[in-house]
């Protein structure tokens, strides 16, 4: 699978280098792969924020190797020019190394380009097989979803000056291990701004300021889809789902009235055939 944009291309997009800034918004399968494709973005990604964002579950912790790469392959199939990111679940890379690295190119073969995985210098060895095994590696720092149960709940991270500085040593630890970029989610500003000095990889900011090299939301949340408000990083650029229940509900409304189907969305039989009426 080819693309317009490529891992080496992200990896040296820096704005204090002149970059524009990255783009990356999740897609889930080939229709919100295709409109993605759309809109331009450098990178998909598909996240494993597909458990609570598309499946319905609570949290991201449900999600498997194999449900990953069912929706990786739909998003292939769209063949859109930008990087494909598939997010590693939790539990995929947290047994050993040598899984981590088959749970990586499962994902690969599924059509990702790159893997994302959440954590810093607890991941270093990991990152350093998978970045070995030829797949390049996006980190993820800060909200980490996947220790929603260590966390205690969603909750912004680095919030002190010593979290805030285990941060730009995990962030440091994790480039060092050969990450090309890194996703750092709900951290405020001034830390993102710290970090993204620090590195020379770029981030990928989600609820974590404008100072970062890029920026990540999710499609369903920007378009207004979600069944719920939307947390306070979250600009919602469409009310996509209002429109979609105004759309069924009209469809609803015809069939009931017979409004729907009228004579020309109806087949007939030819004409002179013995059919009868
Ligand atoms: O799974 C996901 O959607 C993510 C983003 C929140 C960055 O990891």
């Amino acid at each position: 699978m080819t693309s317009t944009f490529t891992v080496p291309q992200v990896a040296v997009s820096k704005r204090r280098n002149g970059a524009t800034p990255l783009t990356m918004i999740t897609a889930y399968d080939e229709p919100s792969a295709r409109f993605v494709d759309a809109a331009g973005a450098e990178l998909l990604l598909v996240g494993d924020s597909v458990g609570n964002v598309v499946l319905g579950q609570k949290d991201t912790l449900g999600v498997t190797v194999e449900m990953m790469a069912h929706h990786i392959a739909a998003v292939a199939r769209a063949n859109p020019r930008g990087v494909i990111v598939g997010d590693l679940p939790w539990m995929s890379y947290h047994v050993s190394v040598e899984d981590s690295v088959r749970n990586a190119a499962t994902l690969v073969r599924a059509g990702a380009h790159c893997v994302k995985l959440e954590g810093g210098k607890n991941r270093v060895e990991v990152i350093s097989a998978i970045t070995n095994a030829e797949i390049p590696v996006m980190g993820h720092l800060g909200l980490t979803p996947q220790s929603v149960l260590a966390m205690g709940g969603f909750k912004v991270q680095g919030k002190t000056e010593d979290a805030a500085q285990q941060l730009i040593d995990d962030a440091l630890a994790i480039e060092r291990a050969g990450a090309f970029a890194v996703v750092l989610e709900g951290i405020p500003d001034v830390v993102a701004k710290r970090i993204t000095e620090a590195l020379t990889i770029p981030t990928i900011g989600i609820g974590a300021g404008p100072d970062t090299d890029g920026q990540v939301l999710v499609f369903h949340d920007l378009l207004g889809l979600g069944n719920r408000t939307p947390p306070k990083f979250v600009r919602v650029y469409g009310q996509l789902g209002q429109a979609m229940t105004a759309a069924l509900s009209e469809f609803v409304g015809d069939v009931r009235s017979g409004a729907f189907p009228s004579d020309a969305e109806t087949y007939h039989a030819p004409k002179g055939s013995n059919l009868s009426e």
